[in-house]
Parts: C-alpha cells; structure tokens; sequence
C-alpha cells in the first residue's frame, strides 16, 4: 500500500470496521472521508483484492464482513495495544529468515521494538544450528528487535522472558496448560509448540541490540508436519480442535511481552521468576543436560537471577547457562 487511494482504504477500513453491524451509503463515505465516492468503490475492489469480505444491501450500501488472515501490518495495528513492542512493523510474504532480515535493520537503526514478520521463511534457523520448518501462513514467524542495556550474559533470561510471556498468552487466551522449557521452548503435553531464538550483536560487554525471533505452530494439522517433526511438535489448532486468529494471539502475545520486558529492562528476572518457575516443566525433575560431547543427568532444582538453569547432581550445585536440556 502507499498511494492515495490505499490511505482512503485504511481511512475506509477502520470506519466500517467500527461500526461492523452497519450498513453505508458510499457517498456518505467519500463525504466523510473528503473524497468522491468511485474512489470509495475503487478503494473496496482495493481491500477485496486483499482478501477483506463487504456486504451490499439492495439499496447498494456496504458493510465490513471479514479480514483476511494476513500478516498486514495495518491488521495487526487493528489489534495491538502495545506502547512500542510492534508499533514498527516490517511484513514480508517470504524472506530467508526473520532473524536474518531483524540483523540488516536494526544495523540500519531500526527502532526497539520494531516487528519483522513474514507468511512464510524458506531458510528459518532454529538453535544449536538446526533449520526451523516455516511454511506460509500457518504459524506466526517473526522477530523483535530490542536494545535493551544488558551484558551479553543476560541473554538467556530474555529468551525466558519471552517464552514465559508465550505461555502465558496461551493459557490465558486458549486455556492449554501451555509450560516453557528452558530456556527457550514452549510445550503444551510434552510437544513443542513454539521455539525462541535469541540472537546479539555485541560491543564489548554490552548488547548492541538483540534479535528475539520466535516462531509459533498455530494453525497446521498433523499433515503440514514433515514426518520427524510429527511426534515431537504441535500446533495451537491441534491442541484446541479449531482454527485460532493468528493476528489476535500475536497482539495479545505483543502486549504480554512489552508487559514483562518492561519489568526485566528495569528490575532484572528477580520479580519475574514466580511466574517463570510456575510456567517452568523442568524443576524437580531429572533432566539429561546435553553441552558439546558432554552429557550429564541431574535434578532442575532452580532458575537463577541471570536466566542460568539450576541443577544439582549428587551433592554439587550446577548453573547451566547453556546446551540442550531434556527430561529422562
Ligand atoms: C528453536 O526452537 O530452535 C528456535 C526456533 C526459532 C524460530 C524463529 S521463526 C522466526 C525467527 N526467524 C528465524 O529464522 N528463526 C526464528
């Protein structure tokens, strides 16, 4: 979008979509948004083309029906409530990867908070080098660029900061007993329904920014999973039995995320842990800790206050910082 007639579109949009019951004369439209009414009408072939649904009546007056199921940037200012997590929104249909395309912009100065997203990612990264099965518009892959004043050794508490607002948004949007796994997962029964990826860029001690890419199975069905991801992963759709707003739940997640990281920027992971630890599906459990070649097994006792996994094998005390953790 960008010419004229897309602004009266947007202009258009949120008129009728305010009043969704309600039909319009078009010319009233074009009177109230000073135009003439064959822009109105082109500007509604516009929004039909982008998928939005209109009813005419018989006397030809028009009313909002429905919106497509698109990453818009205008669709999800529709629902976002955030101060400045999202309010810059960079939307692609495809793009390699989000995390990728976040790095060149905030190189370029892209503002904190700014959202990149995309329908689908053809090369999207996952941790510990593996790839992250991305296909268009059935999950919510995006990143969010931070510059928060933190050392590089803060970065696992945001990627918990994140997960934990996730699941939050989960149980309270969907009520799934949704868990996090540290430091970066989000499981509902054991299956993996989202995964974090946090990545920096770093002047000596200190972040330059930092790129939280997440990526969230919302709406695939069992066939939409290549076969070694059946088993292990799962989507917001097959949990619940139906389709889930994919624009909703992200504004609602945005709004739950700018919620906690406020509170991290300012006070630490200190007067998060509660919820973290309550969300946590590792403590008190044994878990197999995987770093390099080395494995070990111990118990999650804790989370500490820089985002390090706790764990205690016979009678020494470990902080994980680091590698891949599952439960035996
Ligand atoms: C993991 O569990 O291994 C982390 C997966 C992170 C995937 C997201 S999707 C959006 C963003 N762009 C990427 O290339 N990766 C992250």
């Amino acid at each position: 979008m960008g010419s004229r007639v897309d602004d009266i579109a947007v202009e258009l949009l949120d008129l009728l979509r305010n009043s969704p019951e309600r039909y319009f004369v078009v010319q009233k439209l074009a009177n109230k948004l000073s135009t003439h009414g064959r822009f109105i009408n082109e500007a509604l072939r516009g929004l039909a083309v982008w998928g939005y649904k209109f009813d005419f009546d018989d006397k030809m007056r028009v009313k909002f029906v429905s919106a497509p199921d698109s990453i818009f940037p205008h669709e999800i200012h529709h629902y976002l409530k955030t101060k400045f997590i999202g309010r810059n929104i960079i939307s692609h249909f495809s793009v390699p990867s989000t995390n990728s395309l976040a790095f060149s912009l905030a190189d370029e100065g892209a503002a904190e908070g700014t959202l990149v997203i995309a329908e689908k990612q053809t090369s999207g990264r996952g941790r510990l080098g593996r790839s992250w099965h991305s296909p268009q518009k059935t999950g919510l892959w995006f990143s969010l660029i931070l510059r928060p004043d933190l050392p590089p050794a803060g970065l696992p508490g945001l990627s918990i900061v994140t997960a934990t607002a996730l699941a939050e948004t989960i149980i309270s949007r969907l009520k799934l007993q949704a868990k996090i796994k540290w430091p970066n997962d989000c499981l509902i029964d054991g299956l993996k329904v989202a995964g974090i990826l946090t990545e920096l860029s770093a002047e000596l001690d200190k972040a330059k920014y930092v790129i939280v890419g997440t990526g969230i199975n919302v709406n695939q069905t069992l066939r939409n999973f290549p076969p070694h991801l059946k088993h292990k992963a799962t989507s917001l759709r097959l949990e619940t039995g139906t389709e889930v707003n994919r624009i909703e739940f992200l504004a609602d997640f945005l709004l739950n995320f700018e919620k906690m990281y406020l509170q991290f920027k300012k006070d630490g992971l200190k007067p998060l842990l509660p919820k973290i630890k309550k969300r946590s599906s590792l403590l008190g459990r044994q878990v197999r800790l995987k770093q390099g070649k080395k494995t070990i097994i111990a118990k999650a006792i804790g989370i500490g206050i820089d985002g390090a996994l706790i764990v205690k094998r016979r009678k020494e005390t470990l902080r994980v910082t680091a590698g891949e953790v599952t439960v035996v």
